[in-house]
């Protein structure tokens, strides 16, 4: 039983440590209500970081080199060119067996007098970009040779606001009167989560903490209880840790991020693959009903109810109706990438299939093997083949290189062909572009997205956009028909020809003219070649 004065002191106790704790709490929540997430060109520890390679790469200056000759064009040095193959003459057999490399300049999509303010403002967002998806976890961290510190190079995460234990914090020296390190972070607090006799800890719960004792063994037990603490909301950077003993110093990172949440599907019962509730057929028609309604008959005699979604930019929409069908009505001619973003807005399956309004499917359209590379490859997208009316099957396959170019923008090299054969898929290939009737993971192609500024002739802009983030493959087996696309003009019936007159102007100068403004601005392109 407590006595009244042991109860009254108690009280107190119990009062003023809650009290504590709320100013300890406010304090801590209010030391950086204000986070700075402004655009700043270089921290300090970059600074430093630099100047330490710096100081290793001018220190054997003087001791002389020769450039080894078979390497030179392989390295990278910022200096990137367009070059295209002279025309041949005489042999247009050769042109179609081995296309000739022809070169772009997308400047020239600017005049000469816009062009200096064009180059100014593309400098500067590129620069605001850059420093917006980058993070220390993308620094160049060099550990120093023969240093005592160990520690965690990579590797080490913490979600924001909370707290880890540090992994593989050590210091190995020869024995020596006391031992020191110090542990230095700018956006979170070190602290012990135990203590070891014999061991001194100074600042814990502080940006700044020191270690010492006179005995290694201890010291190094102590390190194993170091814990971080994130007090800086900021997801998605990292912290940049100092580790400091007498005359070394080690910097390694910890990445503050969320988890990732993840965005699953359900794939329905198990067994062969369910399509219609895998799979979401988009297209997007203008003029074309004729030819939209054969889409979605040859649909129907083979998937009866998979949902396809129809983004239609039409001046004097015609309804689509029936089971199963999502007839999406736009603004009068917003145009072609406009178009498949809405459709791909509103597909809920895991799996989108893109196909252009006059495909027809026949029995060689097996969706299902499509799905079967996604779903068992980490691919995030997949193309097929287009059979033409001539009996010609085009599987359009792409390759791309995005060069480094320094200054004037980089440098796009765009092939036809592919990487390498897909293991376990004897007709699939992995390439960075295909056709346009392809099999996409939903999440993957609206993260791309299609940007709605490419309103007529527009495909593989959509890939070079997604070139780093897609995963591509391209198999030519399943295969989609093509309703005449070279028609002689006397063949077209009135809604093909309004069709050609807007999907291919005759001044479709002013089209490449904008892709290639924005190949140049938005994409930081100098030049492109392709075949
Ligand atoms: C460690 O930090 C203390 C206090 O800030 C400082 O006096 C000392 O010089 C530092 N030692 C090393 C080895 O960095
Ligand atoms: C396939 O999926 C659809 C749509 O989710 C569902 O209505 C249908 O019952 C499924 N079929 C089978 C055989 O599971």
């Amino acid at each position: 039983m407590m006595r009244p004065l042991q109860k009254k002191v108690f009280l107190v106790m119990v009062v003023s440590a809650g009290l504590s704790g709320i100013v300890y709490y406010t304090q801590w929540l209010g030391a950086h209500t204000t986070v700075d997430v402004q655009l700043k060109p270089r921290n300090k520890m970059e600074k430093l970081l630099q100047e330490r390679l710096q100081h290793w790469e001018h220190k054997f200056n003087t001791i002389p080199y020769q450039p080894k000759e078979s390497m030179a064009g392989v390295l990278v040095h910022n200096s990137c060119v367009c070059e295209g193959e002279p025309k041949r003459i005489n042999q247009p057999f050769m042109d179609l067996l081995f296309p000739r490399v022809s070169a772009q300049f997308l400047h020239t999509a600017f005049n000469a007098a816009e062009l200096p303010e064009i180059k100014h403002r593309r400098a500067q967002e590129y620069r605001n970009f850059q420093i917006r998806s980058k993070t220390p976890a993308d620094l160049l961290i060099i550990a120093e040779a023969n240093s005592p510190l160990q520690y965690p190079i990579q590797g080490v995460e913490v979600r924001p606001l909370q707290t880890i234990l540090i992994p593989g914090l050590g210091l190995q020296e020869a024995l020596r009167k006391l031992h020191i390190v110090n542990l230095t972070a700018t956006m979170g607090t070190f602290d012990v989560s135990a203590e070891v006799e014999g061991v001194k800890v100074k600042g814990e719960g502080s940006m700044h903490m020191t270690l010492s004792s006179s005995l290694l063994p201890n010291l190094n037990r102590q390190l194993q209880f170091v814990t971080y603490t994130n007090t800086l909301f900021h997801p998605n950077t990292a912290d940049t840790v100092s580790f400091e003993t007498d005359g070394h110093q080690s910097i390694f990172i910890i990445k503050i991020r969320h988890g990732v949440t993840p965005r699953l599907y359900n794939p329905g019962s198990k067994g062969d693959y369910n399509i219609s509730a895998l799979v979401t057929i988009a297209t997007k028609t203008f003029l074309r009903y004729d030819k939209l309604q054969g889409l979605i008959d040859s649909i129907r005699r083979y998937y009866p109810t998979v949902t396809i979604v129809i983004a239609d930019d039409t001046e004097h929409p015609k309804p689509v109706t029936g089971p199963y069908i999502e007839h999406y009505i736009m603004p009068f001619g917003k145009g072609w990438f406009a178009g498949r973003n809405l459709a791909v807005s509103q597909v809920s399956t895991k799996y989108v299939l893109w196909v252009d309004d006059d495909f027809i499917f026949t029995a060689k359209t097996k969706v299902e093997k499509l799905v079967d590379v996604l779903e068992r490859t980490t691919l995030d997208l997949v193309g097929g083949a287009v059979q033409e009316v001539t009996g010609y099957t085009a599987t359009f396959r792409q390759t791309m290189v995005r060069e480094d170019g320094g200054e004037e923008g980089d440098c796009l090299h765009i092939r036809r062909g592919f990487h390498h054969a897909l293991q376990g898929f004897p007709n699939c290939v992995v390439c960075d572009g295909v056709i346009n009737f392809f099999l996409g993971r939903t999440e993957k192609v609206r993260q791309v997205g299609f940007d709605p500024r490419l309103a007529r002739v527009a495909h593989l802009e959509f890939f070079i956009d997604g070139l780093g983030s897609l995963h591509v493959g391209s198999c030519d087996d399943v295969i989609v028909s093509h309703t005449s696309k070279i028609k002689l003009p006397w063949g077209q019936s009135d809604s093909d020809k309004a069709y050609a007159k807007f999907r291919y102007p005759s001044t479709s100068s002013d089209s490449t003219r904008s892709n290639n403004g924005l190949f140049y601005f938005k994409n930081r392109f100098q030049c492109l070649t392709s075949n």
